[in-house]
């Protein structure tokens, strides 16, 4: 049979049992940061003492990009590496080398506080990642110190983001959680900065994730309410999504100066077109960034399964899911379990 474009022979989507399908990766590298941010990290819990994941648990970069291969070859074509803080870990930008050359890779995106961009920028463009995301939650120097547990200065990221355009990563992603009377009334200057120099800023509604945040609804400054300071600077309209299982709402400046976005999870969750598989440092796979319990992978890697066993787990585990955990949190049912996994363990 002479097969045309109509009827070549397509593998089937794998979805889960809502029918979503897996279309997005993201990676945590290390559990590692240099920053002590109150919602992710808090200081009095990450202190000197704190024993962070040890060498030999982590995945090395032959194992990532393995299991990585094995989860593209199921259909996932955005990568996104996280954290903890990526370039922390050694030599990132051979990952980056190993993962871009997969076939089947679409995209392929960091998230980053970007206090090492200055250094690193340059290689990470060459080793072909395509796309940076940085964290900055006020341009005071004051407000960002209490928001990052007063290790760095606001300047050091923000020539951290000069570096990466210098580099040629543009435009720019902006992620900037949103904690009402910490760094709230400093939202317009972000948008001001942002949209003046064409990178696109992103509120996030600060979440529930992980257990040690101490998070309460008060703090939540909500998407509506984000939207409504910064339209009454600069007048805004509402656009679509960019693609089904985009986290943020978009909004463009009515005098082109770009884009905004908010990422509501908690008022708006976005949980019928999550398409998003995670991949822990030490390997295990969760199908949620709330979810309590993952998919042990790194057994069967070091113990020798073979390809088609790794992809068979994988598979099993993508059909399996159930998760919606920011729709039920809204619905008023989420029982908050002491053991849901941290963010800087399983990345944004
Ligand atoms: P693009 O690929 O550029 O669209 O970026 P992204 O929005 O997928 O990635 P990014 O790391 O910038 O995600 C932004 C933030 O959204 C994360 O830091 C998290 O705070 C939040 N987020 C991402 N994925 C999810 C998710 O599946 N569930 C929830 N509740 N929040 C998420
Ligand atoms: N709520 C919202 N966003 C969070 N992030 C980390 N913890 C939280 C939280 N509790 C964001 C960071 C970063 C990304 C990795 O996740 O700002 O952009
Ligand atoms: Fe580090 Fe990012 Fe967590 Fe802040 S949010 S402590 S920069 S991993
Ligand atoms: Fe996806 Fe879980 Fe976030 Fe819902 S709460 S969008 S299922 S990661």
């Amino acid at each position: 049979m002479v097969l045309d474009e109509g009827t070549l022979p397509m593998t089937a989507p794998l979805l889960d049992t809502f029918n979503r399908p897996l279309r997005d990766l993201r990676i945590s590298v290390t559990d590692r940061c240099n920053f002590r941010c109150g919602y992710c990290m808090p200081e009095e819990v990450f202190g000197e003492r704190y024993q962070f994941l040890k060498r030999e648990k982590l995945l090395t970069f032959e194992e990532i990009e393995r299991v990585v291969r094995l989860i593209v070859a199921q259909g996932a074509v955005k990568l996104r590496l996280t954290g903890g803080e990526p370039l922390m870990r050694q030599d990132f930008d051979r990952l980056v080398g190993m993962l871009a050359r997969i076939d089947g890779v679409e995209d392929l995106a960091m998230t980053t506080n970007a206090y090492f961009l200055p250094d690193k920028a340059h290689a990470l463009k060459a080793a072909g990642l395509q796309r940076i995301t940085v964290s900055l939650d006020s341009l005071d120097n004051e407000t960002f110190r209490a928001m990052n547990g007063g290790r760095a200065d606001v300047g050091q990221v923000l020539a951290g983001i000069d570096a990466a355009v210098e580099a040629g990563f543009a435009p720019i992603k902006i992620n900037a959680v949103v904690k009402r009377g910490v760094n709230d009334h400093t939202l317009v200057e972000m948008a001001r900065y942002a949209r003046e120099r064409g990178h696109i800023l992103r509120f996030i509604e600060y979440m529930d994730v992980g257990t040690l945040n101490g998070w309460r609804m008060e703090n939540v400054v909500t998407a509506k309410e984000i939207i409504e300071r910064v339209h009454a600077a600069f007048p805004l309209d509402a656009t679509s999504r960019a693609y089904d299982s985009e986290t943020a709402l978009r909004f463009k400046y009515q005098d082109g100066a770009g884009e905004i976005g908010v990422i509501a999870s908690v008022t708006r969750p976005f949980c019928g077109d999550c398409s998003r598989l995670r991949l822990s440092p030490e390997g295990q796979i969760y199908t949620c960034l709330f979810a309590v319990e993952g998919t042990d992978l790194r057994a069967p890697l070091r113990d020798g399964a073979t390809d088609a066993e790794l992809s068979a787990i994988i598979a099993q585990t993508w059909q399996a899911r159930t998760d919606r955990y920011s729709e039920i949190r809204g619905e008023g049912g989420a029982v908050i379990s002491p053991d849901k996994i941290q963010m800087y363990y399983i990345g944004g």
